[in-house]
């Protein structure tokens, strides 16, 4: 059989921040997969980039005072301790803003063009006069249509649920100058995913047997149809955005870019050629291959870019499309979601630098990770079970068992398995075909459990045979010999199954057994009698609790960080006269009530020590019960002007602490006055 070519990535991570377990997640999945199919043989091409392009960044880099190339150039610098920290092998790491992707994006639209998939179409949108730029629909604020709360961003209101257009919003404001935007029109570039050719590849291409997961197939199901009112369905794609912007220019259209997300998928290529040029492989011949196999590990969330746009830009460009998308879900450490551009819960970094062994995060993932695109979880007492029970307490400890005796007793070499261990050996062996299977489909999770259960078999082996009490018997000497041996033997066969997940695990085994670098076909040999092994010394640590104590303890100091407090300059000073038109007072909240119709609010009902309660709605409701509130005190703005909402009349407002960018560090906090203050008492 000729050799697999296989040509894989991981999703392309936005240049603006730095890794969070999300990132490593995704990097081990498909470094596990990647190190099985070299093991069998395979030749493969792993690489990955810096997403580098787009508003965000550009506006990021002008916040720092850099340029958006020293910006990205930056935050590529810092990848490095990552990825060796966490031992992820990537063949490249490059740019989507480098000249190879530049040049493959203008390619592409240019036989886009010349087959009748590129339109024009002049549209409204935004505009900041101050900055001179049209703004991204985040960076677009103003008072919500329907309800009228304010501050909230260009596409949807957080108070009352509301979806709408920028456009709709009342009052709106810029949210980089704090300009009132105007609407202004400009020509657009469409990709016509419309066009009835889309569709039809479309609909081939996703329903290729192997293409797709069976419930990623479902979603995209969905996105072919439209509904009953004609909505939905595949639609052009704006590809384009207007200086400035951060992106590569469009051939023959002065002053318009690609889209980020044009280029994003294109950069996959263009780290490949990047690659291909350093070590003199053509790249046009090899991606024209049909016998490469292409893969591109991806998150849930931008399956509709990687599944419609990238496969139809690629075809109706006239090249080769994918072979398979790899979809997984997200990683939530202890139950909690993360957000995308800080994570959560644990800094890889902080895992490393406190001593954690990388090893036993990849075995902890990997016995949860599959080939559906379900979330998993980090908890921490799992964490510990898994790595101590099960990595350390079954398969290091087989190693320990009997590798003493080997090095005292037989001064290192091996001797003969009889019978009994013969037939275990067998066991392993022939369990090596399924195993490798469960690799291939990416059921990581699967396979460890029976790689464990195997090492079970083992164990039970080394309990009947009770090797300390052979030791104590000089007659017994020879069945001493070949019981260890059996151990060591199985114990290599399992480290060859176990070294896609655990690479530096395997190599110290490899040099405490002193035999070459493991490949999948080693399985059917074994070490010949009078092989000499190493002196057996610790492979692996338990897990400390102490250690998961500090990677989730909060930091003591605030992390070098350019930001002013927690994203928000203090406001301009005021007097205590100013101070004093408030009337702040405590309120015992004495009902609370969830609102029909709003995912965001609660109704209060408050005792501000007035004949009548007070009426109030606040914006907490993704945070506190309303069973939970009933009977607390907090605090009142009690001069507030009313304010008629959709829900009814707000008698004011509750005071609660939260970041300013909401959206990437959600919480809400109700300020809590300290017991002994009474409803109606003045904050002074
Ligand atoms: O969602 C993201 O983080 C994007 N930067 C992923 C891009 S993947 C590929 F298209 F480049
Ligand atoms: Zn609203």
């Amino acid at each position: 059989m000729s050799v697999r070519q296989l040509f894989v990535t991981t999703a392309l991570p936005y240049a603006n921040g730095h890794f969070h377990i999300g990132h490593m997640m995704e990097y081990i999945q498909a470094d596990i997969w990647v190190r099985f199919q070299r093991m069998q043989g395979s030749q493969v091409y792993f690489v990955c980039a810096d997403d580098a392009h787009g508003a965000p960044i550009m506006i990021a880099a002008e916040k720092a005072g850099k340029t958006p190339q020293q910006f990205v150039a930056d935050i590529a610098a810092g990848r490095k301790p990552y990825l060796d920290g966490f031992n992820i092998e990537f063949d490249n790491w490059h740019s989507t803003d480098g000249p190879e992707n530049h040049k493959l994006a203008q390619d592409i639209y240019k036989d886009l063009r010349a087959a009748g998939f590129i339109s024009t179409k002049v549209i409204e949108q935004f505009f900041d006069p101050e900055k001179n730029m049209f703004l991204p629909d985040r960076f677009i604020k103003g008072e919500c249509p329907k309800c009228g709360a304010k501050d909230q961003y260009g596409d949807s209101c957080e108070a009352c649920g509301a979806v709408y257009a920028p456009t709709d919003l009342k009052n709106p404001y810029s949210a980089l100058s704090g300009a009132t935007p105007i609407l202004k029109s400009s020509e657009h570039y469409f990709f016509k995913l419309s066009d009835p050719r889309c569709l039809e590849f479309l609909k081939k291409w996703t329903h290729q047997a192997g293409r797709l997961q069976a419930e990623v197939l479902n979603k995209i199901k969905e996105w072919f149809e439209k509904d009953e009112q004609g909505n939905g369905g595949l639609g052009d794609w704006d590809i384009s955005r207007d200086a400035p912007y951060f992106g590569i220019e469009i051939p023959d259209a002065p002053g318009k870019y690609f889209y980020v997300w044009l280029d994003a998928p294109i950069g996959y290529l263009a780290a490949l050629k990047n690659h291909l040029d350093k070590i003199g492989v053509n790249y046009d011949s090899y991606i024209s291959n049909p016998l490469v196999e292409q893969y591109h590990f991806i998150g849930k969330d931008i399956t509709y870019f990687h599944t419609l746009f990238f496969p139809a830009i690629l075809n109706f460009s006239g090249r080769k499309t994918p072979t398979s998308i790899f979809v997984h879900g997200f990683i939530t450490v202890r139950g909690e979601k993360m957000s995308k551009s800080r994570g959560t819960g644990i800094d890889p970094l902080k895992y490393l630098s406190i001593g954690m062994n990388p090893e036993w995060l990849r075995y902890y993932l990997a016995t949860k990770l599959n080939a559906r695109n379900e979330d998993i979880d980090f908890n921490p007492d799992d964490f510990m079970a898994r790595v101590n029970s099960d990595l350390v307490g079954k398969f290091i400890n087989i190693a320990s068992r009997a590798g003493g005796f080997i090095t005292k007793q037989f001064n290192g070499s091996l001797g003969d398995s009889s019978g009994d261990g013969i037939a275990l050996i067998n066991q392993l062996q022939s369990s090596m075909p399924a195993i490798n299977q469960l690799y291939e489909q990416r059921d990581f999770a699967k396979a460890l459990r029976e790689i464990m259960l195997l090492a079970d078999r083992v164990n039970e082996y080394v309990d009947q045979n009770k090797p300390w009490e052979l030791a104590k018997n000089e007659s017994m000497g020879h069945r001493l010999h070949d019981v260890c041996t059996t151990c060591i033997q199985c114990f290599r066969i399992l480290t060859l199954m176990l070294k896609p997940v655990l690479p530096k695990l395997a190599k110290d085994v490899e040099a405490f057994l002193n035999i070459a670098p493991l490949s999948s076909n080693d399985a059917s040999a074994l070490l010949p009698s009078g092989h000499k092994i190493g002196e057996y010394k610790h492979l692996m640590q338990r897990v400390d609790g102490r250690f998961l104590d500090e990677l989730f303890e909060a930091p003591t100091e605030v992390t070098a960080s350019i930001d002013p407090p927690v994203g928000e300059e203090i406001a301009p000073q005021i007097s205590i006269e100013d101070f004093s038109k408030i009337d702040l007072r405590i309120a015992l909240i004495t009902d609370c009530k969830s609102v029909d119709g709003s995912i965001k609010l609660l109704q209060l009902t408050l005792d501000v020590g007035e004949t009548k309660p007070r009426n109030v709605f606040s914006g907490i409701a993704s945070v506190y019960k309303p069973q939970d509130l009933i009977g607390k005190l907090t605090v009142l703005v009690a001069n507030l002007a009313p304010r008629k909402m959709k829900f009814g009349v707000s008698e004011g407002m509750v005071l609660a602490a939260s970041h300013a960018d909401e959206k990437s560090h959600p919480g809400i906090y109700l300020l809590n006055p300290s017991d002994g203050a009474k409803p109606g008492m003045r904050i002074h």
